[in-house]
């Protein structure tokens, strides 16, 4: 039996990748923001001892301190993380710390709380990250703007948060022999992901979703696999839902990488 933190647990993609685990005799521990979606979700899923939540805000550095203070009094070690929290906002707007939710609940908080969780992961035989994201095309993103993003634009600053998913994979591979890391894109899912979304979006959503949207079963199957199966290589990307086998391997520019490591250490002290 696995224990296997679901951090964006109560809703979406994390609580059918729940689902999934608890099915296969699993334990998970889910995170999320809102009490009231985590009570139903455990309801939901039936599992007695074997499932837990923690409300808890990872849009904040102090926020996530306390969820891995909380997380680490109930449980001293994980077999896996699967971050699946997620905002999608286009506005200006700064958590506490000034950053964009956006960049700290996308990307930071998924740093930061593994980091912190490192000791507690590094008891498995064969521990993993995986990483909830949308697609990227790594070539085209610029970092320029990275981490303040300010002033926030969406459509210029989303692959640079997102491909920070897979800088840290690559990271994590390297410095962590024993750990397989990977990304998992989502493609299109109908969840509440869509609710800070700007009203064009929605309307776009609702027109074209019967036609587009996978089944959030789909959606999850790739980031289940990868927390559960061992056949993978580390820092792996997963762009087609749905298709376990189809995978490339991350390959980044070293520099960068060692940037947004760098970077995130400095902001986050992790
Ligand atoms: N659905 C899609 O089409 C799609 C497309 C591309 C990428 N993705 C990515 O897939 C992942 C899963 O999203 P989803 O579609 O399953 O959406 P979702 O149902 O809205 O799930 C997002 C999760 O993130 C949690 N979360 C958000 N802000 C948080 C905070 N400050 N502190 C703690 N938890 C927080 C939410 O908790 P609360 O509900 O309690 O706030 C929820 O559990 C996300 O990374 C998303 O960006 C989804």
């Amino acid at each position: 039996m696995k224990t296997i933190l679901v951090s964006g647990g109560n809703s979406g993609i994390g609580l059918q990748a729940a689902r999934e685990f608890i099915a296969r005799s699993h334990r998970v521990v889910l995170l999320g923001r809102d009490p009231r979606k985590g009570e139903e979700a455990l309801a939901s899923l039936k599992a007695g001892e074997r499932a837990s939540f923690l409300s808890v805000d990872l849009s904040t550095h102090d926020g996530v301190r306390e969820a891995a203070r909380k997380v680490l009094a109930e449980h001293d070690s994980f077999d896996a993380i699967l971050h699946s929290t997620g905002v999608l906002t286009m506005q200006e707007m700064r958590t506490a710390d000034g950053l964009h939710p956006f960049f700290s609940v996308n990307y930071l908080c998924r740093y930061h709380l593994t980091q912190l969780l490192l000791p507690a992961l590094r008891k498995a035989e064969r521990p993993r990250v995986v990483m909830m994201t949308a697609a990227v095309a790594p070539a085209d993103v610029d970092y320029q703007a990275f981490p303040e993003f300010k002033p926030f634009n969406f459509a210029r600053m989303r692959e640079a948060v997102q491909l920070s998913n897979h800088h840290y994979a690559a990271h994590l591979a390297r410095t962590e022999p024993d750990f397989l890391a990977g990304v998992v894109n989502a493609g299109a899912v109908k969840t509440d992901i869509l609710r800070m979304a700007p009203w064009f979006m929605k309307a776009g959503a609702k027109v074209a979703g019967p036609f587009i949207y996978d089944s959030v079963e789909k959606s999850a199957h790739n980031v289940v696999e990868a927390s559960l199966r061992d056949d993978w290589q580390p820092a792996t990307y997963w762009g087609k839902t749905g298709d376990f086998g189809r995978r490339t391997p991350i390959r980044l520019d070293d520099s960068t990488t060692q940037h947004v490591m760098a970077v995130s250490r400095d902001l986050t002290g992790a």
